[in-house]
């Protein structure tokens, strides 16, 4: 059964599900004796209609299978892929892998995964020198450039392969030098967002330009500090949940739908079960990041902490002002286990 999850239109017109299943993180064998399928079916089962994937987690060929293996149909679902930094240089055989791997008729959301891009493929994620930025353009493809490719895939070589086109990890900075040339303004930026991060100004940008914003890591990926947090705590204690269910049901309220990721069934099922915070509540939210130690980034698996860059970019490069302080620790606070 389908758990009453709302949605949000895009500007294509589609509507994606306001929670989803983000499959990131390399669930425990994936690939290996159907344990991501396995646990993805059950997602879909507890009622996820929206799978969050990418050519860099390295599991395409897993998401599709558990997409046919559910008995859902294709059209109840929702499926984003993404485009790697080393795929850059050939969108569109990154593309066309990524929708043989899937093999599910169409992909839903192709989003460019990154801002950066690699001088060359090896590598899930890329290796090589990094480029992207106009002043590297000598190193390879603006994100401009790639942009143009993707909407050429969208709208002409493989149109109704894909239904919708968008990007991530775009701050406002970058979101300007884009739509200084694109023909197709992006359905979605996906970000990390959180209530340590809530990026208040980039989701008031991205209204203004009809594009929708996902969270991505929006329970603080494997920190415990969202998890932790006092206020979240002592909103969700009044409503007999979690903090995390506070941190999701804050995040949809906003209008932002979220795509955190578990494989374990009862936190499956409490990620989908939202309540309905107050004005007052949801207040309180919005300002914890006022205090400037609860103000972070938590996506370490892309910070180099000895160059202090985000896969080869400065701060600067990225648009970002709010960098990364709270150090990544296990949360104790799970449910079901
Ligand atoms: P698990 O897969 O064991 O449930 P994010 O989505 O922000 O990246 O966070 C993912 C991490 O948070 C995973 O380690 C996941 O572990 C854990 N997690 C997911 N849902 C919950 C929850 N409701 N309460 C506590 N931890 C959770």
């Amino acid at each position: 059964m389908a758990a009453d999850i709302p949605s949000f239109t895009l500007n294509t017109g589609a509507k994606i599900p306001s929670v989803g299943m983000g499959c990131w993180q390399g669930q425990p064998g994936a690939g290996k004796d159907n344990e991501l399928v396995d646990a993805l079916v059950k997602a879909i089962n507890v009622g996820y209609r929206h799978l969050d994937t990418a050519t860099g987690y390295a599991n395409e060929r897993e998401v599709g299978e558990a997409i046919r293996k559910s008995g859902v149909p294709r059209s109840d679902i929702f499926l984003t892929t993404k485009l790697r930094p080393g795929g850059v240089n050939d969108p569109v055989k990154e593309f066309e892998e990524s929708f043989n791997k899937l093999d599910v008729e169409y992909i839903d959301l192709w989003l460019l995964h990154w801002p950066q891009g690699f001088t060359s493929s090896e590598g899930n994620f890329g290796g090589g020198d990094v480029c992207g930025l106009e002043h590297q353009k000598h190193l390879g493809p603006t994100f401009n450039e790639t942009w143009a490719k993707m909407e050429d895939i969208f709208l002409n070589s493989h149109k109704g392969k894909v239904k919708a086109i968008g990007v991530s990890n775009f701050s406002i900075k970058n979101l300007e030098i884009l739509l200084q040339t694109a023909k197709v303004v992006p359905a979605v930026n996906q970000i990390e967002q959180s209530p340590l991060l809530p990026e208040h100004k980039l989701n008031e940008y991205c209204k203004q330009k009809g594009i929708h914003i996902t969270a991505y890591s929006p329970l603080g990926q494997m920190s415990s500090a969202v998890h932790d947090d006092e206020t979240l705590n002592e909103i969700a204690k009044k409503h007999d949940v979690t903090a995390a269910t506070v941190a999701l049901s804050w995040a949809v309220q906003k209008g932002t739908s979220v795509a955190p990721k578990s494989t374990n069934e009862k936190r499956m099922k409490q990620n989908i079960t939202l309540i309905k915070l107050s004005d007052e509540e949801m207040k309180q939210v919005d300002h914890i990041s006022d205090d400037p130690k609860k103000h972070t980034r938590l996506n370490y698996l892309v910070f180099d902490k000895d160059t202090h860059k985000i896969l080869g970019w400065t701060m600067e490069e990225m648009g970002w002002d709010v960098g990364f302080l709270q150090e990544p620790g296990k949360s104790t606070k799970k449910v079901g286990e």
